[in-house]
């Protein structure tokens, strides 16, 4: 279309002539909501990075790790066929699912070795504390939930709410599997992480108990082919970890 007609057509707002149907023109008010809409964006990619820092500060993140867990996690919610706004908040709960550590002692979340049953019972509240801070912020609510029932098992033996299969959040039965596998493949200072291979040999063990079988699968597919160059990426290829 040549230039001159392309500008008439924008300055009449004859959608025919610019060859689109849906033409909506700019006017103040859209203008606005779009502006709004890109500060509401821009805050909250702020607070995920503040929140993100407080768990480097408290050296509760894994890393390179976490954030591709985190990317395999939207693309596990891709498949599934999540909405956006669920998109949206899985990518929050997979970022900050473990946010509530920070009101665990360091003498529990630092100990070497097995926690006692006292230990392991204020552990276990660290998905209510995450939902306790994160549902004061205004966008956040629905994330909040969501990582309040990331233990939850889908044969109803986790925690806080002891929730069965679809009655967990979709978002939660996708963040219990990354939670876990990368809990099982980080190395800690008394242990060193389990080889990727056997990480998912446990996930598919415990798949229709512990974990969401569909997601698990999904989850398989196509983060197994990446899995090798994402370690060596992050120091802890699979023969370092052995
Ligand atoms: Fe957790």
């Amino acid at each position: 279309m040549p230039f001159a007609l392309l500008l008439a057509a924008m300055v009449t707002k004859q959608p025919a002539l610019l060859g689109v149907t849906s033409y909506v023109p700019w006017t103040p008010d859209s203008l606005r909501v779009k502006q709004v809409e890109e500060q509401v964006t821009a805050l909250r990619s702020s607070v995920i990075c503040a929140f993100n820092q407080l768990l480097d500060l408290k050296d509760l993140n894994t890393g390179v790790h976490s954030t591709r867990l985190a990317e395999w996690g939207m693309r596990v919610g891709q498949e599934l066929g999540l909405e956006q706004s669920e998109l949206q908040n899985l990518e929050v709960a997979a970022l900050l699912h473990d946010i509530g550590k920070v009101g665990i002692p360091d003498a529990i979340l630092r100990k070497p070795g097995r926690l006692d049953s006292g230990e392991y019972a204020q552990m276990k509240r660290h998905p209510e504390y995450g939902w306790a801070v994160l549902r004061m912020l205004p966008g956040f609510e629905r994330a909040a939930l969501d990582i309040l029932h990331h233990h939850e098992n889908v044969d109803g033996k986790g925690y806080p709410a002891g929730l069965q299969g679809s009655e967990i959040p979709i978002v939660s039965r996708i963040v219990t599997v990354i939670d876990a596998f990368d809990a099982m493949v980080s190395s800690r200072p008394y242990r060193v992480g389990l080889p990727h291979q056997e990480a998912i040999r446990r996930l598919v063990e415990s798949s229709g108990t512990q974990f969401d079988s569909a997601v698990v699968q999904c989850f398989i597919s196509f983060a197994q082919a990446e899995m090798a160059t994402v370690f060596a990426a992050a120091g802890t290829s699979v023969s370092s970890a052995l």
